[in-house]
């Protein structure tokens, strides 16, 4: 990954932060679409995307999205009905997608209440079906990392990780944890715009780590390295503060 094709924004707080990303989110969404009347994303799960969902479903991003042309996929998904409060289905609904005039065929929810291995096949054969039988090359990619440096469901030492076939992958866990599903990271590394969202203090030490941390695999977050495409963190301050080069804060 060359220096060009990486970039660090920090901003105050996580709802400048989230702001942000919707203006980012809506601007990529408007030039694929002007190009090719198609926009594919990949959301991620946690609690860091929140903000962001929600001002997709407010102005000036609802009325901005070009929804008939954006399609909605999952970096990764719970093997939870997709009502139940721990589905990243669920978060991204409730947020955004039962707010705005998105088709519902637009949305290609991972099955995850069929179990990882049944609803990693299926979501395997809707991203072959949506990208014509080649690698998908998904537009945006919305990432979180965990403080294990985990992204996506592709958590540190996961089989997963070694995953060279297969475009979506089952991830087998103990209870309480919840079984999942997640993209390979193929997929990720094969997107156009990789956007990781990191905030809090919590997270200072592991975004370090993987933006100025030795390159040494350790963190899936770190193996997250887009072949062709850009990859973006957007930070708050705290997030941020262990940086050591120093970063031009965002507005
Ligand atoms: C998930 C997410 C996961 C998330 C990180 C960061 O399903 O849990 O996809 O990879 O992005 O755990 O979560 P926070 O945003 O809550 O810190």
């Amino acid at each position: 990954m060359t220096a060009a094709q990486s970039a660090v924004m920090v901003f105050p707080d996580l709802t400048a932060l989230s702001r942000s990303a919707a203006d980012f989110l809506a601007t990529l969404a408007g030039r694929c679409s002007a190009a090719r009347n198609r926009f594919s994303i990949a959301l991620s799960g946690g609690s860091t995307p929140r903000l962001l969902y929600s001002f997709l479903a407010s102005a000036p991003w609802r009325e901005s999205m070009p929804w008939r042309a954006t399609h909605v996929f999952w970096a990764d998904e719970r093997c939870v009905p997709p009502d139940h409060e721990d589905s990243n289905y669920k978060l991204a609904s409730d947020a955004f997608l039962s707010r705005v005039p998105i088709p519902l065929a637009n949305i290609l929810r991972i099955r995850g209440v069929d179990g990882p291995d049944l609803a990693s096949r299926s979501y395997e054969n809707d991203l072959l079906r949506f990208f014509g039988n080649q690698t998908p090359t998904i537009d945006l990619a919305v990432l979180g990392v965990g403080e294990d440096g985990h992204t996506a469901s592709l958590f540190p030492g996961v089989a997963a990780l070694q995953e060279t076939k297969h475009l979506a992958l089952p991830v087998h866990l103990d209870p309480p944890m919840h079984s999942r599903v997640t993209l390979a990271l193929s997929v990720l590394n094969s997107a156009e715009q990789v956007l990781f969202l990191a905030g809090g203090l919590a997270k200072a030490r592991i975004v370090r780590e993987v933006i100025e941390g030795a390159n040494d695999n350790r963190y899936p977050a770190g193996l997250v390295r887009p072949v062709r495409g850009n990859l973006t963190w957007m930070l708050d301050r705290d997030a941020a503060s262990l940086l050591l080069r120093s970063r031009a804060a965002a507005e």
